[in-house]
């Protein structure tokens, strides 16, 4: 039996989030981004991959509402999380319905400790002290070495621990969602390895659906079920995780591992240029 192909963005429940073709200006002027659409599947892990300057930090902040502190503002378009209108919203009342963002560069407080990071995290929260408890322990259980470090200032934990510190505090708030900007940024492959594995724990056991942002689209792409890749601004392709790593100019321009000679970057970026007079 087949029925019409329902559009991700209207499948209902099936879908956590979708954007709408939205447009982001900064400072009433700067165009960022040029109709942008996306949707997440409830349960999903979906990747969303570019260059630095892309626009992926904006598409994010853009669903969590961040962008105003910028000075930005989406000026066409629509988002819906959980079924819900949301572009109005205020960042906490989106943290409320369960939809939180892990910024860039991992802010933790450094003056605080891992533990009362953490404890910053169940901020929006008013079910008590003993569920607060609950949840810190789960998030020792997905990361092993912040219980060994909840007594560090997180100012002195390693990068990799305060990337986990930051997934954590938002695992506080218990998130149905996470907007999760360039987790692999600065740190050792190993320890990327590590936090990916951790995401994918997370996904599978709590049922947490994940928007990841990331230049490293090798890593991405391995974790992710779903790949959207941006340029200046806009989607310029879009699949399955395993149809992106198999596609020549994925392979070509952001895997560095194209048919033929390796080419070098500025090779790879001419040889982008050409092909674009010839569209
Ligand atoms: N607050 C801002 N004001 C003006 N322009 C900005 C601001 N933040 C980002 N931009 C611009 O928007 C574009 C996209 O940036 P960003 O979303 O951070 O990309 P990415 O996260 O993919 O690196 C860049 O050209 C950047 O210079
Ligand atoms: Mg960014």
């Amino acid at each position: 039996m087949s029925i019409a192909a329902v559009p991700a963005a209207e499948a209902g429940t099936d879908t956590i989030l979708s954007v709408n073709n939205i447009e982001v200006i900064y400072d009433h002027v700067i165009l960022v981004l040029k109709g942008v659409s996306l949707s997440v599947p409830r349960g999903g892990i979906v990747a969303l991959l570019g260059a630095n300057g892309a626009g992926k930090t904006t598409t994010l902040k853009a669903v969590s509402n961040l962008l105003r502190a910028e000075r930005g503002e989406v000026t066409k378009g629509s988002i819906v999380f959980d079924g819900e209108r949301v572009d109005r919203m205020t960042p906490n009342e989106l943290v409320r319905r369960g939809c939180i963002q892990v910024m860039e560069g991992r802010h933790c407080f450094g003056h605080l400790t891992i533990e009362e990071n953490l404890l910053t995290g169940a901020f929006t929260r008013r079910d008590g002290a003993a569920a607060i408890r609950r949840d810190m322990e789960m998030v020792y259980e997905y990361f092993p070495r912040l219980r060994q470090r909840r007594n560090s200032m997180s100012g002195y934990t390693s990068g990799g621990e305060q990337q986990m510190c930051a997934i954590g505090r938002a695992l506080m708030s218990r998130p149905k969602m996470i907007l999760l900007d360039e987790p692999s940024m600065g740190l050792a492959p190993q320890v990327v390895e590590e936090i990916f594995e951790i995401v994918k724990d997370l996904n599978a056991k709590e049922g947490v659906s994940f928007l990841l942002a990331e230049q490293n689209t090798n890593i991405a792409l391995r974790y992710a079920t779903y790949g959207y890749i941006m340029e200046t601004g806009r989607i310029v392709m879009d699949g399955d995780a395993a149809s992106l790593r198999e596609n020549e100019d994925v392979k070509e321009f952001y895997l560095g591992i194209g048919e033929g000679e390796r080419k070098s970057f500025r090779e790879v970026k001419s040889y982008k240029r050409r092909k674009r007079w010839l569209m």
